[in-house]
């Protein structure tokens, strides 16, 4: 196991049901340290350039107007595997095919509107967390005496 780092994004329906706290607490729990978080609301632009990947899809046009119909909590992960540990806690895009106990199987809607969005390997996080984050904002877990 190696210390890794993942962007994760609790996406507009996540936000609007309210399940900021739900969710950053399962990450907690699984033992994942939240270095950097901020409350975003995604301009078209900035949604079309994160979901490029996808751009040839069908779905393209779909997305690009959910992930900026209302505002989103971006947040990086660090932790042991943290890229596999936070893809088990999601469970799989398609809620209907999510393990019971997952964030999609416990609160998606569809395919869609999935709740989450979490990096898919190690160099989808670098590039995600440098997306959102590269003008700063990560944090390390450091703690000192500052009394002196
Ligand atoms: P995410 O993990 O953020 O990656 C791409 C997103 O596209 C996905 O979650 C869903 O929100 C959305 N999506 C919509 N339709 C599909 C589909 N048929 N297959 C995969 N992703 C889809």
């Amino acid at each position: 196991m190696s210390v890794e780092q993942a962007l994760s994004i609790i996406k507009p329906d996540g936000v609007q049901k309210n399940l900021v706290g739900e969710i950053v607490g399962r990450f907690e729990k699984a033992g994942l340290e939240i270095i950097a978080a901020r409350m975003i609301h995604l301009s078209r632009e900035q949604a079309e350039e994160f979901y490029a990947v996808h751009k040839e899809r069908p779905f393209f046009d779909d997305l690009v107007s959910y992930m900026m119909s209302g505002p989103v909590m971006v947040l990086v992960l660090q932790g042991d595997s943290a890229i596999n540990a936070n893809r088990k806690i999601m469970g799989a895009t398609n809620p209907a095919d999510a393990e019971l106990g997952t964030i999609r199987a416990d609160f998606a809607e569809s395919i869609e509107e999935n709740i989450v969005h979490g990096s898919d390997g190690p160099d989808t996080a670098l590039q995600e967390i440098a997306f959102f984050f590269g003008d700063g904002g990560i944090c390390p877990r450091t703690r000192q005496d500052c009394t002196k």
